[in-house]
């Protein structure tokens, strides 16, 4: 395998980031929002994202945990703002990256996404929909939620020395707080669990090459050995940075 690494993009810490909800549901194949009505889903980790909002508004009963929820909304905000233009910061610099990736309206579409979830919020905390909580070890009792969903903190930010997009040196998201993690999802979880990103951060940011992350594909081995039936789907994706990846989906 072949190591395509820049020395510019490392991330000091987990980015307080959110996606769309629109831009989420295509990483996690979800292709008709119906497909979960009288579903109970968690949504772990769900940073400010528009994900939450947007269920609440289809009737989908949804619980987004994050440990940063303890920040009051004034101090999330900050947070966002900040960890939006640190991202676009390093993006920006980056020589290596391919130029598509260099999505021009990042930042607006992150700003906005933020601020639709910062309007949610204090509701949302109030209702039981954005609860502190945090991997490896989930506070909800087993089977607890139909469907699980995890997206950009698993294999994501791992090391960038296996493929994340980590400094070394800054991240506590080992191969065994990852495996811990995938069997806590799997533990809340009745029906099944979909977890994304799942490819390598580098030869996709540099290459534009769809790769599986290591630490996913031993997981998924390890799986298949206690007879876990897996699925790994590849999702296209229209939003700002890189532009596929693969999703597992854990059926249990
Ligand atoms: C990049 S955001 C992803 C948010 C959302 N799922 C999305 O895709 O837009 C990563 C989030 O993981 C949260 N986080 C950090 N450590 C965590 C942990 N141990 N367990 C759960 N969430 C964690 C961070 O606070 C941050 O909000």
């Amino acid at each position: 395998m072949k190591e395509v690494q820049s020395d510019q993009f490392a991330l000091q810490n987990i980015a307080f980031f959110g996606r769309s909800a629109e831009y989420l549901c295509e990483l996690f194949d979800i292709k008709d929002i119906k497909s979960l009505e009288g579903k109970k889903v968690l949504d772990c980790p769900g940073g400010p994202s528009g994900l939450n909002k947007y269920f609440k508004d289809h009737q989908i009963h949804c619980v987004s945990v994050d440990p940063l929820y303890k920040l009051d909304s004034e101090a999330a905000a900050k947070l966002g703002e900040r960890d939006v233009d640190n991202c676009l910061q390093l993006i920006n610099s980056d020589n290596k990256a391919k130029l598509e990736t260099k999505f021009t309206n990042f930042a607006d579409v992150s700003h906005n996404v933020r601020k639709i979830f910062i309007a949610d919020y204090e509701l949302g905390k109030a209702e039981g929909r954005y609860v502190v909580d945090q991997l490896p070890q989930l506070s909800f009792k087993d089977q607890s939620f139909d469907v699980v969903l995890s997206s950009h903190l698993l294999f994501l930010y791992a090391p960038k020395s296996v493929g994340g997009i980590t400094a070394d040196e800054h991240t506590p998201l080992n191969y065994q707080w990852h495996l811990d993690s995938v069997f806590e999802l799997m533990r809340v979880a009745k029906q099944e669990v979909r977890i994304a990103r799942c490819s390598r951060f580098d030869t996709y940011f540099y290459e534009h090459r769809l790769e599986l992350h290591p630490w996913a594909k031993r997981i998924i081995d390890e799986l298949h050995a206690k007879k876990i039936k897996t699925e790994l789907i590849e999702t296209p994706l229209h939003g700002p940075i890189i532009s596929a990846t693969y999703m597992l989906r854990i059926v249990l």
